[in-house]
């Protein structure tokens, strides 16, 4: 990590000062220079003679950067070079009794979780991956509506740093001109008539290459793209995502889903379409009403009115 701590800032760095930097002879200087671009997924181009540098520049992630654009109260914020999933580490943080409000950022994670079993791309060093702990008194079956309000707080903070047209798609998909941008997975366990905890992983693309995006099995975005080609702070973004959030649990806790609907209707881009909810092979018709205060989808159905809940199901739309 130390020689990617040197590079980072893409300038051109000599041998001398790389060999320094990892504690290896000027003669290994390559060799381990490539070690660590092929464990870190990065490119890291040798000018002979003169000495090393990254492809392109990149912005580490830095927890006092991002402690002091933090309006709310963190308990502690972790940043992992490289951690299995930001969600997982928490679920096992909050098992061994951690408090609400501990924060997780990671430079990468080796088993990224998506939503219904998915897998999240997660390279190093160019998007957000974080994720949050939080407490509640009551049981898990409240906080169905907690994703959603979480994923209208996502998408308020990508529009307010700067990206237009960014809609959400029942229940967590953040998507700019229909592509997948980001997405939210929460995990949640407790007793039934509580205490419970939840944990909201939240990861947002910021800059994929397509080589990178070729294991993501949909359409998909990045901010860089997104902004016009233009980048955005990482630390700056992490630090909003998760004062928003943060605010979330507060408001939840006290108000249910309520407060954060009608942010949910503004972003929401199938409200009105027709769409298909689909179980496994099965698939029910209708026209998206909405959302319910449960945080479950409202389908017009030929046989009435019916309520779905996030959990195995996925919507598409019928129309675009
Ligand atoms: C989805 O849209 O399928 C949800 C993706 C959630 C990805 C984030 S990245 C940080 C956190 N850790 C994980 O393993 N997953 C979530």
């Amino acid at each position: 990590m130390e020689i990617i701590r040197l590079l980072a800032d893409g300038g051109l760095h000599s041998g001398e000062e790389v060999a320094e930097c990892l504690g290896v002879s000027r003669t290994a200087v390559s060799k381990a220079a490539r070690r660590a671009a092929d464990e870190l997924g990065i490119r890291i181009e040798t000018i002979r003679g003169h000495g090393y540098r990254l492809s392109s520049p990149l912005e580490l992630l830095n927890s006092q950067r991002i402690l002091s654009l933090i309006d709310s109260k963190v308990a502690r914020l972790e940043i992992c070079d490289k951690v299995d999933s930001t969600n997982r580490h928490l679920m096992r943080a909050a098992a061994d009794g951690a408090p609400a409000g501990i924060v997780c950022l990671a430079e990468r994670q080796t088993d990224g979780r998506g939503r219904r079993g998915r897998h999240w791309v997660s390279p190093f060093g160019s998007n957000i991956y974080l994720s949050i702990l939080w407490r509640y008194p009551s049981g898990p079956a409240g906080l169905g509506g907690l994703s959603l309000a979480a994923g209208a707080a996502v998408a308020a903070v990508l529009e307010r740093s700067g990206v237009d047209n960014i809609t959400l798609k029942w229940p967590n998909d953040v998507l700019w001109q229909g592509r997948k941008l980001g997405g939210l997975l929460l995990e949640v366990a407790g007793e039934v008539h509580g205490p419970s905890h939840v944990v909201v992983g939240v990861g947002v693309n910021m800059h994929l290459d397509a080589w990178q995006g070729l294991a993501i099995d949909q359409p998909w975005a990045d901010l860089y793209t997104a902004l016009g080609h233009r980048d955005c702070s990482r630390n700056l973004l992490a630090a909003r995502l998760i004062t928003r959030i943060l605010q979330v649990f507060e408001v939840y806790g006290r108000e249910g889903l309520a407060p954060f609907l009608s942010e949910w209707e503004r972003f929401d881009r199938l409200h009105g379409c027709q769409v298909e909810i689909r179980l496994g092979e099965h698939g029910t018709r209708g026209t998206h009403l909405g959302i319910d205060e449960q945080g479950g989808l409202m389908l017009q159905t030929a046989d009435g009115v019916r309520h779905f809940h996030a959990g195995e199901v996925s919507l598409r739309p019928l129309e675009e």
